[in-house]
C-alpha cells in the first residue's frame, strides 16, 4: 500500500473576489522511503497541495489518504518545514524548539534533551543548542526546522522550498546534508522547489505541475541516478533537460 494517496484532489478558494480554482484533479501515490520533488511555476498550486496533505487546508474535491486513513487535520505523523526561516519560536532555545513537540507528547526532560541533541548533531549543529533563533544564521535556522520536524519521528517530511531563501553555497551544503539524512533515516519526503537542479540532485522522482488555474500534475520523471549525485554527469544533465523542457512549456505555452 502507498504511504500517501492523493486521489483526484482539488481545491477551490472562495473569497470576496469570487472563486479561484488553485488545484484540479491532482492524483499521486507516494511510496514509503521515496524523495518526491514537486516542481512548477509560481502560483501553480504546489503549496496548496502540501497544505492539504499537511492538513492545514481541506480539499474541495477528491481525497487524501495517509497510511490508508483520510487526512482530517494536522498531525505529528507529518513533519512540516516551511519556506523562509521564521517559523521557530523566538523565546525558545534551538534545543527547546527541536524538543517542543516531544514536550507536548509528555516526554521527560532528560530524554527530550537527549533526543534534541541527537538531531542537533544530525543537522551539523552539535553544541549550538543553547542559542536562540535570533542568534542563528538563516541556514542554521533551516537546519533547526529540519531537526524539529525529524525529532517527532513523522511518517513523512513535507518541505516547502526550505532552501529558497538561502545563498547558493549554503543551499548546496544543506542539499547534501538533507540527502544524507534522507538516506540514513529512510524517511519519505515531499519536497517543493522552483529549482530544477535541486530537484534532480535530491529526488527519486520529480513531479512537474501544469500552471494554474486548476494546477495539476502533468508529468512524473523518475530519477534513477546513484547517490551522491554527480551534477555534471551525462545522466544528471539529461534528466535536467527533460525536466527543464516540461517546465519551459508552462512558462512559454505557445512556443
Ligand atoms: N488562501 C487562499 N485564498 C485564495 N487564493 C489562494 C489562497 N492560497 C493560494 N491561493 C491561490 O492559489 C494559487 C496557488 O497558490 P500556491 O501558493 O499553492 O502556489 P505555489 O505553486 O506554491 O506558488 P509559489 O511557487 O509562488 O510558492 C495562486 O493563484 C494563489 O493566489
Ligand atoms: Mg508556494
Amino acid at each position: 500500500m502507498a504511504l500517501v494517496t492523493l486521489e483526484g484532489v482539488g481545491k477551490t478558494f472562495r473569497g470576496r473576489t469570487g472563486a479561484w480554482e488553485a488545484v484540479r484533479d491532482f492524483s499521486l501515490e507516494l511510496a514509503e522511503g521515496e524523495f518526491f520533488c514537486l516542481l512548477g511555476t509560481s502560483g501553480c498550486g504546489k503549496t496548496t497541495v502540501l497544505n492539504m496533505l499537511a492538513g492545514f487546508e481541506a480539499p474541495t474535491a477528491g481525497r487524501i489518504l495517509l497510511d490508508g486513513k483520510p487526512v482530517r487535520g494536522p498531525g505529528a505523523d507529518r513533519g512540516v518545514v516551511f519556506q523562509g526561516h521564521d517559523s521557530l519560536y523566538d523565546w525558545l532555545t534551538a534545543r527547546d524548539n527541536i524538543a517542543f513537540g516531544l514536550r507536548l507528547r509528555g516526554m521527560a526532560k532528560a530524554e527530550r534533551r537527549a533526543v534534541a541533541d541527537r538531531f542537533l548533531t544530525m543537522v551539523g549543529l552539535t553544541g549550538q543548542g543553547a542559542k536562540h533563533p535570533s542568534e542563528l544564521s538563516g541556514g542554521m535556522k533551516q537546519r533547526i526546522q529540519i531537526a524539529r520536524a525529524l525529532a517527532n519521528d513523522p511518517r513523512i517530511l513535507l518541505m516547502d522550498e526550505p532552501f529558497g531563501a538561502l545563498d547558493a553555497m549554503t543551499r548546496a551544503v544543506l542539499q547534501n546534508e538533507l540527502s544524507d539524512i534522507w538516506a540514513k533515516s529512510g524517511k519519505t519526503v515531499l519536497f517543493i522547489t522552483h529549482d530544477i537542479e535541486e530537484a534532480v540532485a535530491l529526488s527519486t522522482r520529480v513531479g512537474v505541475m501544469k500552471r494554474g488555474p486548476g494546477g495539476t500534475l502533468k508529468a512524473v520523471v523518475p530519477v534513477d541516478l546513484p547517490f551522491p549525485r554527480e551534477r555534471t554527469s551525462d545522466g544528471f544533465m539529461q534528466t535536467f533537460r527533460q525536466v527543464h523542457a516540461l517546465i519551459h512549456e508552462e512558462i512559454h505555452p505557445h512556443e
